[in-house]
């Protein structure tokens, strides 16, 4: 269970240098969407994120994605940002209405050649690319026909999947399915925090379902085209602690278990199909589909932040409001500090737990943080440097606890920084900088921050210093 090895676990893992293994790659992430802009050049199609952006009060201050970083024009200038952050990979997403703008039918070729261009300039320079199809662009034209909910969105993910890796598959050896689709499927269709908006509890169990079948039929199309690929689904994974163990099972059942039970074991966890029975019969699994979704990948990405502290309602019957779809019986207890800009704990040790967990629940597959990193208010100085003491400790503390996994017997490959350059953070909008490199939204200005100078530091040396 969740729990299991907490109580074993240092709080802080060591102060001193630490030396990461050879072999561990050193990487930063984005996503399409959150940085690209140019939402409408070369035929790009309509997402649901440009939808969903234009209704009022969706995302903060009425941000969209419209230009975001631009990186769309400017992306050989952040290639030489990566090379001065000393990084090996480089995790970026494919924009499925650049290539489908109708989300289905024959690729646009400018949308291919961008990410070709893209992918030939990484290699140029020594950069390993981390392909993600996925990262919650959907074309808005199959949203119209009903999105994720819908069936036939996971054979038209598959088709994409096969066109792209058709494309980019005789360079590009890391891969990704899908980026959180936890996000995709509950906080797009169950509390409607992000795009599509819609807050439909049954739907959402069902877009969970039809986003893991196109995960393996995402696999199975990837694998037809590019035999040699490496291949993996990116969960958000958390710790989930409370004193109430039925509150812990629940909550870890929705979020952690219902995501890594049917692609890494085969079949959704009982408990959770029990707990959510009032809101649908599952007929939406149907014969094969467990044995599609159980497709053998090659690694799990896990996205981390930060833990989940739950106890038990006074009501057992009461309904929890938020993501989890069908949650009675739970109450979310607030975050403890220290806290992030964004609000998130910050808590290294959780991520140990939850990497040793992972290693003894499903032990067997090569894990890398695909993502972890921290969003605070930062600001260009008079000196024009960007003085992240913050975030630098943030990811200090927690490539310690990556390191205190690994010496556990976790089998962590690898560590992608979240994100490579401020961007747009969903339905907080511009407001939130996870960048290790500044943008000057108004200049598209790059500076790099004192966070991403030690970070190229660390990538180089693979070695943390005290
Ligand atoms: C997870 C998502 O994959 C990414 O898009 C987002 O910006 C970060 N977390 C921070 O919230």
């Amino acid at each position: 269970m969740t729990n299991l090895f907490t109580s074993t676990m240092p709080a802080h893992a060591s102060r001193g240098p630490l030396r990461f293994p050879e072999t561990f790659r050193w990487g930063v992430s984005t996503a399409a969407i959150q940085i690209e802009g140019a939402t409408r050049a070369d035929g790009r199609g309509r997402s649901i994120w440009d939808t969903f952006s234009e209704r009022p009060g969706a995302v903060l201050d009425g941000d969209t994605p419209e230009h975001a970083c631009d990186h769309y024009r400017r992306w050989p200038q952040d290639i030489a940002l990566m090379r001065e952050l000393g990084v090996g990979s480089y995790r970026f997403s494919i924009a499925w209405p650049r290539i489908q703008p109708q989300g289905r039918g024959p690729a646009l070729e400018a949308g291919l050649d961008f990410y070709d261009r893209l992918v030939d300039g990484l290699l140029e320079v020594g950069i390993d690319p981390v392909a993600t199809l996925y990262h919650w662009d959907l074309p808005q034209a199959l949203e119209d026909e009903g999105g994720w909910a819908e069936r036939g969105t996971a054979q038209r993910f598959a088709e994409y999947a096969h066109v792209v890796a058709g494309r980019l598959g005789d360079r590009v050896r890391q891969w990704s399915t899908l980026n959180e689709p936890w996000c995709s499927a509950f906080l797009g269709y169950c509390n409607g925090v992000h795009a599509p908006g819609r807050t439909e509890p049954a739907a959402a169990l069902a877009a969970m379902h039809h986003l893991l079948l196109g995960h393996g039929l995402a696999v199975e199309a990837l694998r037809s085209q590019a035999p040699d690929a490496r291949l993996s689904i990116v969960l958000n994974l958390t710790q989930v602690h409370g004193d109430d163990p039925e509150a812990v099972r629940k909550v870890d059942g929705l979020h952690n278990r219902v995501y890594l039970d049917p692609v890494l074991l085969g079949r959704y966890p009982a408990d959770v199909v029990e707990d959510t029975r009032h809101l649908t019969d599952w007929s939406f699994v149907r014969e094969g589909d467990a044995a599609t979704i159980a497709a053998p990948i090659d690694w799990l990405g896990i996205n981390y932040y930060a833990p989940a502290h739950v106890g038990a309602a006074a009501d057992p019957s009461e309904v929890t409001t938020g993501a989890l779809p069908g949650l009675r019986g739970v109450v979310y207890l607030p975050p403890r500090p220290p806290l992030t800009g964004i609000g998130w704990e910050q808590d290294p040790a959780s991520l140990t737990s939850l990497l040793l967990r992972l290693s003894h629940d499903y032990p067997g597959v090569p894990l890398v943080i695909t993502e972890n990193g921290a969003a605070f208010p930062d600001a260009v100085g008079p000196d024009g440097g960007v003085d992240d003491a913050d975030r630098l400790a943030y990811i200090d503390g927690h490539l310690r606890a990556v390191h205190a996994a690994i010496e556990g017997g976790a089998p962590v490959q690898g560590y992608l920084a979240w994100s490579l350059l401020d961007n747009f953070e969903w339905a907080f909008g511009y407001s939130q900088r996870f960048g290790l490199v500044h943008v000057d939204y108004e200049t598209q200005e790059r500076t790099i921050k004192r966070s991403g100078h030690w970070y190229a530091r660390v990538a180089r040396s693979g070695e943390l210093p005290a």
